[in-house]
């Protein structure tokens, strides 16, 4: 049974609390007032040493002479969740700090533990309540919380938020991309509220080589960690009743057999964990995917991956996705385009969108921003990124959609990327045996037609992903359908990008780059090709919408964004997204 890092330490660390939206909460989203802060001048004084009283303390003048150079209320305000660059044009490109106060009572009763939970702050921020330091975060994709109980106060609290979207050469990602670095209190807040002995996290799912078998394990913190959990599914009629030890840790096997979730029925069935203190429900699928050979089955049947990378833009104005909203309509065109299979790229998306790609039967590519030339030998870096890779898979481990995890996108082929790689792989697999592993590899270097995948880090991943632009970046479109791929691992290929930009509405020849005839020869010529090639099981061409990226300055025809979606940022289909649906319409499984 493999056996999560458990944090058991109640106050100042980050908490990984499974279920969040099914808990008891308060929500704190809505207006925040905010301080632009480009010199981090609320933080540090005039010798560089950190304030005592900072912005954090949220001072107000008791004096007619008191000198206070802040005041949060008489400020600028910004709407969370959601980045800061498309809500106030003066930060469009604002790279740097943004102070965040979110002033709330809390007249109720406490009993149990209170948390403040963040669904994710990009990219990094220190937090405060009523002027008390709680901890930091680093990352912009994971949630994070902390424990409030003994700080709360029934009128007037302030939470208050110093986030930096600085870019950082140590960082997860580094300095470049190719996506726009929104920063900001990008998703959803809360107040938890849990009792003192409270179900943290858990673990359900089909055991690993039997499909008649449901095996987990659940995990209590607080007070009282021995005690009875009753885990039921209703609509199978299982209910067992487990008993926790010293460390508030049981695990579990129910003899039953689920129907197993599959993108054509995405079954998913309501699951209760209850104790003498609380009763959450959530919703829980069953699958088996494995490879074989060069296959990926799904319950034992070979699948093909019929996909689409998507970044976490809204439509309509772009911007990071804040509503549920907004994940349906992209996913409703992925639909419509006749997909099975989801990348959501390059970074954990929110937990919405993963809940709603499961129900919607799209099975999910997941990964982390361990984009392009990060400091692979930089150790700070390495912990950032593996802190990044177990937030998601403690998050989303009991989605049953999540069919691949994804440790790298496009990274040099060195050594010092291998043993990093490698090490967060090995960390991947021993949270999480039921997924496959895989990476982003950049295009593969051939001669001529042949291109050969032979980059070392293909032994350790279980499928190998491969971005190749055939007709884009490299040859022109009418030399793609003959490329030929020397694969030197017996294991299944995803085309985890491929593709070519077009300005909606740009019209003319074949051979005219940015018109949408050029992009849509590209699809075809690649599609002919992969169609050749048998150890490609599947493919999620780059990308389904137009997004913003600070890269793409051909000012008449990008107007700041990547224009390699098969649909326009306003929403509208280029030829080519036709090309893509009508080969997913006429491919099997
Ligand atoms: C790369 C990269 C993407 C990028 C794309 C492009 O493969 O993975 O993040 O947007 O190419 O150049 O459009």
């Amino acid at each position: 049974m493999m056996q999560f890092n458990l944090l058991f330490d109640i106050h100042g660390k980050n908490h990984a609390i499974q279920n969040v939206s099914a808990r008891t909460y308060k929500s704190l989203d809505g207006v925040w007032q905010i301080i632009i802060d480009p010199l981090e001048n609320g933080y540090y004084n005039h010798s560089l040493k950190p304030r005592k009283n900072g912005y954090f303390k949220n001072e107000k003048m008791k004096n007619p002479d008191d000198l206070i150079e802040y005041d949060f209320d008489h400020n600028y305000q910004l709407n969370v969740p959601g980045d800061w660059n498309t809500q106030m044009e003066k930060l469009y490109y604002y790279e740097g700090c943004i102070w965040y106060k979110r002033s709330f009572d809390y007249k109720e009763k406490i009993n149990g533990r209170i948390f403040v939970h963040f669904e994710a702050v990009n990219y990094e921020c220190k937090v405060y309540l009523n002027g008390a330091y709680l901890g930091d975060h680093v990352g912009g994709y994971t949630p994070f919380s902390f424990d409030v109980t003994e700080l709360l106060q029934e009128t007037d609290n302030f939470l208050i938020v110093q986030v930096k979207n600085t870019r950082r050469r140590e960082g997860v990602p580094t300095l470049n991309t190719d996506w726009w670095n929104y920063g900001g209190i990008t998703r959803s807040v809360k107040l938890l509220e849990l009792p003192d002995t409270y179900i943290e996290d858990y673990f359900v799912r089909l055991s690993s080589d039997k499909d008649n078998i449901i095996t987990g394990w659940v995990q209590l913190n607080g007070e009282n960690l021995a005690n009875m959990v009753e885990i039921s599914i209703p609509e199978l009629g299982e209910e067992i009743r487990v008993e926790t030890n010293e460390n508030g840790y049981a695990s579990f096997s129910i003899n039953s057999g689920p129907e197993l979730w599959t993108p054509e029925k995405p079954k998913l069935y309501k699951i209760n964990l209850i104790t003498d203190f609380e009763s959450i429900e959530d919703e829980i699928g069953f699958k088996r995917i494995e490879v074989k050979g060069t296959h990926i089955l799904l319950n034992g049947d070979p699948i093909f991956l019929k996909g689409i990378s998507i970044h976490e833009e809204a439509p309509f104005g772009g911007g990071r996705i804040t509503s549920g909203e907004q994940c349906k309509i992209l996913l409703n065109w992925a639909k419509e385009m006749g997909c099975n299979f989801v990348r959501l790229a390059h970074y954990p998306h929110g937990e919405v969108m993963v809940r709603q790609a499961e129900k919607m039967g799209f099975l999910i590519w997941s990964e982390i921003p361990v984009y392009w030339t990060v400091l692979f030998n930089n150790r700070d870096t390495y912990q950032n990124a593996e802190n990044q890779l177990v937030d998601m898979i403690n998050r989303d481990k009991n989605r049953v959609g999540i069919g691949l995890w994804s440790v790298a996108n496009e990274t040099p082929v060195n050594g010092e990327r291998l043993s990093f790689l490698r090490k967060l792989i090995s960390k991947a697999k021993s949270l999480d045996s039921t997924r496959l592993i895989t990476a982003a590899l950049d295009s593969q270097k051939g001669e001529g037609d042949n291109i050969i995948i032979d980059d070392r880090l293909g032994a350790y991943v279980d499928v190998i992903g491969i971005n190749n632009y055939c007709g884009w970046y490299s040859k022109k479109p009418e030399e793609c359908g003959a490329l030929c791929w020397e694969n030197k691992f017996d294991k299944p290929m995803i085309l985890s990008e491929v593709g070519a930009g077009a300005l909606l509405g740009l019209h003319g020849a074949v051979n005219e780059r940015w018109t949408e005839e050029y992009q849509a020869e590209v699809y075809r010529h690649n599609l002919e090709m992969v169609e050749r090639i048998d150890f490609i099981q599947g493919l999620s061409p780059w990308i389904l919408m137009d997004f913003r990226s600070p890269r793409r300055n051909l000012k008449h025809i990008q107007m700041d964004y990547n224009r390699k979606g098969l649909i326009s940022d306003t929403g509208i289909k280029k030829e080519a997204f036709y090309v893509l649906r009508k080969y997913y319409m006429e491919k099997g499984n």
